[in-house]
């Protein structure tokens, strides 16, 4: 069989990005055009200024992908896009653009689901990784604990009640004031610090094991930074950086391995944003050897938002010959597992 090369197209939140993937499996390129340095000024995302920034970009964005492998559109299997979770602006960006090439150049076009992608990035990092395994995807705007019981088919066993994991990082970061993006601030920031330091509650959601919530420790580290400013007292930003981070990690390994003895998984892989962080990668590691798991991880860059998983993830739908037509729309809420 010839290789099948997919470009990927991501613009679901504040990455332009663009990517070509052979057989589902390896990286030709992959090109990331970060807005965190316009963003960083607001203190987050801001929408409007993402969808402007997208626009602008895109193009460039994917001509460099193409470039850098010598691959042109002619070479091309299918064109896989972003069409959902995310800011319905920006993801309309990236729709629109892949409808426009698909429909210039009869490249069949493929809807992929942003969260697979986070998912499949797993199968960049390790290529003889295969399904079923156990995944924890940990976002800026999504935390879900996923049985990947084969190539696109998913259970959804827990998620967040309200806060994701990224967005607690992020605010927390705002409010001990380390800035934006919270998620490797706080992370660099613990390296100096106590993690036992201030003992913050681990989360739980009454009758649910495998549901994560993490306003009420949001809300507890701000009471903390409260009460210090009310007594004048100074704060150790590395302890309540660490102490935090540790309550976070905490959580998500505890209920990652519970679910892996539950569902007796023999792999379990991490992925998303969060999943760059330092402290939750060693801890799932050992966790996963003490158990005798066989631990998967994407290297950082292949964790926050970039458009090789979304080629992996559309190489999938390619091979179940799932193709998207023009009536293709960003779905801001689309859920895991739906088609
Ligand atoms: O997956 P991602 O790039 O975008 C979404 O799909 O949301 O995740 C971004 C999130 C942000 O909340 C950011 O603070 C967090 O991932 N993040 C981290 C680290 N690097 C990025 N959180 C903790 N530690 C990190 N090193
Ligand atoms: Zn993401």
């Amino acid at each position: 069989m010839s290789d099948t090369l997919i470009l990927g197209i991501e613009s679901s939140c504040d990455e332009t990005a663009a990517a070509v993937v052979k057989n589902g499996r390896e990286i030709l390129s992959n090109e990331i055009s970060s807005q965190i340095d316009i963003h960083t000024l607001y203190g987050g995302v801001v929408p409007e200024i993402a969808s402007r920034k997208h626009i602008e970009r895109i193009d460039r964005v994917i001509e460099a992908a193409l470039q850098k492998t010598g691959v042109t559109l002619r070479d091309l299997d299918a064109i896989a896009v972003t069409y959902g979770p995310g800011l319905v602006g920006a993801l309309l960006v990236g729709v629109a653009e892949a409808k426009a090439i698909s429909f210039g150049s009869g490249i069949p076009l493929i809807g992929v689901h942003h969260i697979e992608g986070h998912i499949c990035a797993n199968y960049l990092a390790d290529s003889e990784l295969t399904p079923p395994f156990g995944c924890l995807v940990v976002s800026g705007g999504h935390t879900h604990l996923v049985s990947v019981k084969d190539y696109g088919e998913y259970e959804v066993l827990g998620r967040t009640q309200d806060d994701a994991a990224g967005e607690a990082f992020d605010k927390v970061a705002r409010a001990i004031g380390l800035g934006y993006p919270g998620g490797p601030k706080i992370d660099q920031a613990a390296k100096e610090g106590d993690p036992s330091a201030i003992a913050f509650p681990r989360g739980r959601v009454d009758g649910s094991e495998y549901d994560f919530s993490f306003s009420g420790l949001k809300s507890a580290v701000l009471n903390y930074l409260n009460h210090a400013e009310m007594k004048g007292e100074e704060i150790s930003v590395p302890d309540v950086a660490a102490s935090f981070q540790e309550a976070v990690v905490d959580v998500l390994v505890t209920h990652a391995m519970h679910a892996a003895e539950e569902y007796r998984f023999t792999k379990f892989a991490l992925a998303g944003g969060v999943a760059a962080n330092s402290a939750l990668r060693n801890r799932m590691e050992k966790a996963c050897a003490k158990r005798g798991l066989t631990f998967y991880c994407p290297p950082p860059i292949l964790c926050t938002d970039n458009a090789a998983m979304i080629a992996a993830a559309g190489y999938y739908e390619f091979l179940q010959g799932r193709f998207a037509d023009a009536s293709l729309n960003a779905v801001p809420n689309l859920p895991l597992g739906s088609r």
